[in-house]
């Protein structure tokens, strides 16, 4: 289970401190469906939905997808995308499982150009994930894989290899599915883009790709209740409330940082899950992400010294199932001697407790979160965590943790342009 440890925080928040009598109430409102946008909150139920509905066929339709080819060509944006594509970078492609080439995110010819050259002349498949099936940009993505596996294929033996994850009932790609007669997954009504990862939206090209979803899902029903334990104890009451007492206090961005660099993507993921849900109204914490240790000497100098509107999240995972010792070197010119022999694990270790040290003398207050390890159980986990987490802050804000009116306002202006072509 995902541990939490705000002694890195509490230096700053002032008397008052979290809120956990909010946080309480933000609780009830969820778990209630009294709130706004309580008609989105089927994500809750999404691990034991799944395990007794689609998950069969998900299985059945990822074994297809691995028997007809080598890679999966998943189509889709935002919360149609994100979830998958940040399990797949940091658990991998395991087994027999298909290589995940991510399209539709952009309307970069250089993009596509990478991804056809990435595919070559390999057997391929094709998962299309669109709620509407009108988004323009994975729209267009499709229209350019459809088009390939069509010439390659045939109509026919293209129809096999396109799997839609879209609307039950209604929208343009469930309209052409139906008329195709490719096989569809559902994008449930109740549970909004960014909640969507543990449903055939994350778990179809996950399976594909040789990762455990069956693991994934225990872990995560596990973890909902878990989650539901209604006190200062909870894990998700002590991020959003800390979040919440340092907002109050100035801290108007948070950087989440990891030292693992395949969790660049987990935090792109996280970036929309907390930006969709509480920016809005004037109000929000900014979420923005770095990656250690990279990004120390980058972005350190302003973490250590810029404006003190920072708040700092860092993610660690117990256990990674990787180690390596330093080797020795003769010459020793950069007098690093000392450390031969010595697990990259360990000096990790050492380095992360000297920049949150640092950083805290510099005025960031530091939230740690930690996972038990990096595998499909802790992903979930993290998962949950996060979105339970997010929907108790959105509520502690005072806004509607579940609707994203903002994200319409380019696409009005960039169809109104595109009339121009017509
Ligand atoms: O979380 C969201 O609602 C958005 O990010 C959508 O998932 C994204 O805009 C893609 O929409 P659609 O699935 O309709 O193509």
């Amino acid at each position: 289970m995902i541990k939490v440890d705000l002694s890195g925080a509490e230096s700053f928040w002032g008397e008052a401190g979290p809120d956990y009598e909010k946080c309480a109430a933000a609780h009830r409102t969820l778990t209630e469906r009294s709130g706004p946008g309580a008609e989105f909150t089927g994500w809750l139920e999404l691990p034991e939905r799944i395990a007794s509905g689609e998950l069969d066929r998900i299985l059945s339709a990822a074994a297809r997808i691995r028997a007809r080819g080598d890679v999966l060509i998943v189509v889709g944006i935002g919360g149609s995308y994100l979830g998958a594509r940040a399990a797949y970078d940091l658990l991998g492609r395991k087994g027999d499982g298909v290589e995940l080439i991510f399209a539709g995110t952009g309307l970069s010819a250089v993009a596509v150009r990478d991804a056809i050259e990435r595919l070559g002349d390999r057997d391929f498949c094709i998962n299309v994930v669109s709620k509407s099936g009108t988004t323009l940009e994975p729209a267009v993505g499709f229209r350019i894989f459809k088009e390939l596996l069509i010439r390659k294929y045939g109509p026919a033996g293209a129809a096999e290899r396109i799997f839609a994850t879209t609307d039950a009932r209604r929208g343009a790609l469930k309209s052409a599915a139906d008329a195709a007669g490719w096989e569809c997954f559902v994008v449930p009504d109740d549970v909004g883009g960014r909640y969507s990862v543990l449903s055939a939206v994350g778990l179809l090209p996950l399976a594909a790709a040789g990762q455990d979803v069956k693991a994934m899902l225990a872990a995560a029903g596990a973890a909902f209740k878990a989650l539901d334990e209604r006190s200062s104890a909870n894990p998700a009451w002590q991020y959003a409330a800390a979040r919440q007492a340092l907002y109050r206090s100035g801290k108007t961005i948070e950087i989440l940082g990891c030292y693992e660099p395949r969790f660049r993507m987990m935090a792109e993921w996280w970036k929309q899950l907390y930006g969709e849900s509480e920016g809005k109204n004037g109000l929000g914490i900014f979420p923005a992400s770095v990656e250690f240790n990279a990004d120390l000497h980058s972005m350190g100098q302003y973490i250590q010294d810029g404006p003190r509107h920072l708040m700092e999240t860092v993610v660690s995972f117990g256990e990674s199932g990787a180690a390596y010792a330093i080797p020795a070197d003769e010459a020793d010119g950069d007098g690093l001697n000392y450390l031969a022999g010595h697990d990259l694990n360990e000096i990790s270790a050492i380095a992360r407790a000297a920049v949150k040290e640092a950083h805290i003398q510099g005025g960031v207050p530091n939230l740690a979160v930690e996972v038990s390890a990096m595998d499909e159980a802790g992903f979930a986990e993290l998962v949950c965590f996060f979105e339970f987490a997010c929907a108790l802050s959105g509520y502690m804000q005072g806004v509607n943790p579940f609707d994203q009116p903002g994200v319409e306002a380019y696409k009005k202006l960039m169809f109104k342009g595109l009339e121009a072509l017509k």
